[in-house]
């Protein structure tokens, strides 16, 4: 599908500012301006939109209505044929989740001498981490240090970050290069063996280490090899719907639900390292997002039930750059390492409006702002969107540079007609990341004992802005942290007799606040008989 007329007489206004506009000094936001923008047009500050739960941990916290409504459901255990005599498989650790953070874990587990069981809803790898373009940070040139990599993420975070989590994060990025890089991850290099690395947005050094604009894809194909080669034994389309504890409160394994038979089982298993991702298929206000299918926060459910609290869960990360248009692809990610490489957002009369390198929430921000208070936005789909100025690339690091650095970027376009080099394309905020989620310690432990989390379902680490790439980076580290406690803890663990408990009480709670939600929780999947993330 081509563009409209509209689009392309709106296009020709990009086209002829273009060359003045392509070595411009864009002004950066103040403090204040930005403190302004993200209270007026981030959808986090809607007054709308959210609801203050009524039971659990986090009882009279607000969180995004569609959270709320999974956080406080009904466990489908409630109604399932399963009792504890079902148990079908025992290992030393349970990983819930297939992606970069339940295999680093899994990897990282059997290497240190456990059991592993690693269960996950679709197959191993279908997770946000394989949908990862732009690249994963770690300070490990000789201009950057871990220290500056700290201030950079605090900044972007709001200063909300947890300071022993964010120091992990930041310390042990090299490292997570290193490994990666050991396995087989190949990424992008100069003709001396050097890294390639650029900026993203709020990064003060190059550090975004990347694969072309499928760095994750790369990530993700070495670590589910690794997976099968270190012997883990895997279950897919085998969903987590309740954690199992045993008599005095400790992780004892999980209630598993065949997708292909529709039955229940039991896994016993001395820890439990919960990695299921993010929540973007729950389509906040409305938003179209950029995640995977099975994102359906089921992790949180999970843990949540189970007494453990969540921190931020109400900071959600809206990507600038989602595509705008043709509808094939509404809602996917631009990666923002199109920016990084100097594209500009630029506005339908041909204006830039901001540096595209403030951090996520603000550029966020500054586009709905553009859209919905400027009028300035070119009509797309669903609403207005604004240019990303594709073109600026070439033309800046000379020809080629899109294809060798963002190949995937002008696969995604060329499929409808449209080439990215020559032709500017329409984006808008899509939803692409939970800030917060599952409280954990910086041995990844939650509070209870034997169960631990990594990944996208755990909160703190971010604050309530992630900057770009230190997701890729989060997964790697807590995922092996979490792997080497769990291993460790199930050296000496026993368990008492097993209980599911914790759900009954849970009822029990959700019945005295009268809470009337009937919603089958963990979600599992989306409908998208109800909402397909058309925001108006
Ligand atoms: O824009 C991107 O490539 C996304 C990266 C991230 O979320 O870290």
């Amino acid at each position: 599908m081509k563009y409209t007329e509209e689009m392309l007489a709106s296009q020709a206004c990009v086209d002829a500012t273009r060359n003045e506009r392509l070595y411009a000094e864009l002004r950066r936001y103040t403090a204040q301006e930005k403190q302004e923008l993200l209270r007026n047009y981030h959808p986090d500050y809607s007054h709308k939109d959210f609801s203050i739960l009524m039971v659990g941990p986090n009882k009279g916290d607000k969180v995004p209505s569609e959270l709320a409504a999974v956080l406080e459901g009904k466990s489908r255990l409630l109604s399932a044929d399963f009792d504890l005599s079902h148990i079908e498989h025992d290992a030393d650790v349970l990983i819930i989740g297939g992606g970069g953070a339940g295999a680093a874990a899994a990897i990282e587990a059997r290497q240190h001498g456990a059991s592993v069981l690693l269960a996950t809803k679709l197959r191993l790898g279908d997770a946000n981490t394989g949908m990862a373009e732009g690249g994963i940070q770690a300070a490990d040139k000789e201009n950057d240090s871990p220290a500056i990599h700290y201030l950079d993420a605090l900044g972007g975070g709001h200063f909300k970050n947890v300071p022993e989590l964010l120091k992990c994060l930041v310390m042990q990025g090299p490292a997570a290069i290193q490994w990666l890089g050991g396995l087989g991850v190949m990424f992008d290099k100069y003709d001396d063996g050097t890294m390639v690395t650029t900026h993203g947005g709020g990064t003060s050094r190059k550090r975004m280490h990347a694969c072309g604009d499928y760095t994750g894809a790369e990530i993700m194909r070495v670590l589910r090899d690794e997976v099968r080669d270190e012997g883990v034994e895997v279950l897919e389309y085998s969903p987590a719907v309740e954690l199992i504890l045993d008599e005095e409160g400790k992780a004892a394994g999980a209630v598993l639900y065949d997708f292909d038979t529709q039955e229940y089982h039991g896994v016993r298993a001395k820890s439990v390292i919960i990695a299921t991702g993010g929540a973007g298929r729950l389509h906040y206000q409305g938003f179209p997002t950029s995640n995977h299918y099975g994102s359906t926060a089921d992790g949180l459910v999970l843990a949540y039930r189970a007494g453990v609290p969540l921190v931020y869960a109400d900071a959600i990360q809206y990507h600038p750059t989602g595509a705008a248009y043709p509808p094939q692809i509404y809602g996917a990610l631009v990666t923002e390492k199109v920016r990084s490489l100097g594209a500009m957002l630029v506005n339908k009369d041909g204006e830039a409006f901001l540096h595209p390198l403030e951090t996520r929430d603000v550029v966020a921000a500054s586009i709905i702002r553009e859209c919905l208070a400027r009028h300035k936005g070119v009509h797309a789909l669903h609403g207005p969107a604004l240019w990303l100025d594709t073109p600026m690339v070439d033309m800046i690091h000379g020809e080629g540079t899109m294809e060798r650095r963002l190949p995937a970027m002008i696969h995604m376009y060329e499929r409808f007609g449209i080439d990215i080099r020559k032709q500017p394309i329409l984006v808008y905020p899509t939803l692409h990341y939970q800030n917060g989620g599952i409280c954990i310690d910086e041995r990844s432990a939650t509070k209870i004992p034997g169960l631990y989390a990594a990944g996208e379902d755990v909160g703190g680490i971010h604050g309530t802005n992630r900057l770009m790439g230190n997701s890729l980076l989060d997964i790697i580290v807590f995922g092996r942290i979490a792997g080497r406690e769990a291993a460790a803890y199930s050296r000496t663990a026993s368990l008492g007799a097993l209980t599911v408990a914790h759900v009954q009480r849970f009822e029990e709670e959700r019945e005295a606040a009268h809470v009337k939600n009937g919603t089958p929780s963990p979600k599992l999947l989306p409908n998208y008989t109800h909402n397909r993330g058309t925001r108006g």
